[in-house]
């Protein structure tokens, strides 16, 4: 084994220490509580996992915690209300609607009717465009999470070549916009990519995120390189138990990289921290204070 691994749930435990010293902060000095507010609709058991531990995380920040769960069968309007009491309700700066939403409702209109501000996931087309010309925005929190390691890592990331393997709302475009806008040389790949090997080997970065259990291979990975890993995939062993995989082969990539995200451990920690951090943001953007130094 050659390559660092970048321990993506220690650096989510200081990034959780450094939110939860900002909440005692804002609420001694400015009597703010940042409120998050999770809608769950439907009992998809992946999304129950991740809305237990974003409730779980954010009390333990110190905020207040709302979660809202619909039946599978609600209808769009139901969820509607659900997010507009919730954009008129002060005490809610964060509201974060579990994707995927089921097939009768429309997830466009509903990230669209979220209150920009309050958008903590990044995903409403104002922070999107906000985002893309710099402009103070929301950022999705995966991708977030990502560049901190990155930039923990290699420190200025301009000029690098980036390449984003995969072209997701939720990770792929915004990943390759965070990158850009630190001087990366950006290539986004996806499913019509010619030669996908070829290209992953022209990166100094390289973001997986594809959702396929250890697509990229080991010689798709240029020496030295900083490789991210987005995806988590259960896969069977031989002996008929299941075990989490990236979207990269890490027994093969490890040998090659600089460094390198493992899974589970890596990025999917992050997530969750920099969600946290986004809500802190968020309420104290609302507020019109500074966010507080710790
Ligand atoms: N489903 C999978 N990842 C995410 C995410 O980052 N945000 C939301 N709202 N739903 C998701």
């Amino acid at each position: 084994m050659t390559a660092d691994i970048i321990d993506g749930k220690a650096f989510a435990a200081s990034v959780r220490e450094r939110v939860g010293k900002q909440v005692a902060k804002l609420q001694a000095e400015n009597g703010l509580t940042p409120g998050l507010a999770v809608v769950l609709v439907g009992e998809d058991p992946a999304s129950l996992v991740y809305v237990r531990n974003k409730g779980k995380s954010t009390q333990e920040a110190g905020m207040k915690s709302e979660e809202i769960r619909l039946e599978a069968s609600a209808s769009q309007e139901e969820v509607l209300a659900v997010v507009n009491r919730l954009n008129a309700d002060p005490t809610i700066h964060g509201i974060l609607v579990q994707l995927p939403l089921p097939d009768q409702v429309d997830e466009m209109a509903i990230l669209d009717a979220i209150n920009p501000e309050k958008d903590v996931d990044g995903f409403h087309v104002i922070n999107t465009g906000r985002q893309a010309v710099g402009l103070p925005a929301m950022v999705p929190c995966t991708p977030l999470g990502c560049l901190m390691m990155l930039q923990d890592k290699l420190g200025d990331l301009s000029g690098l070549n980036a390449v984003v393997v995969g072209r997701s709302n939720i990770v792929g475009k915004p990943m390759a916009s965070l990158l850009l806008a630190q001087s990366c040389t950006v290539t986004i790949a996806h499913s019509r990519t010619r030669d996908l090997p070829a290209v992953c080997r022209g990166a100094d970065i390289l973001v997986a995120a594809v959702g396929r259990p250890e697509m990229i291979r080991g010689d798709w990975v240029k020496p030295g390189a900083a490789v991210i890993d987005v995806g988590i995939n259960r896969i069977e062993k031989e002996d008929g138990k299941t075990k989490l995989v990236g979207d990269v082969c890490f027994s093969e990539a490890s040998e090659v990289a600089g460094a390198i995200t493992p899974v589970p451990g890596g990025v999917g920690p992050m997530t969750i921290a920099c969600l946290l951090a986004n809500t802190v943001t968020a309420a104290c953007r609302q507020a019109g204070i500074e966010e507080p130094a710790v």
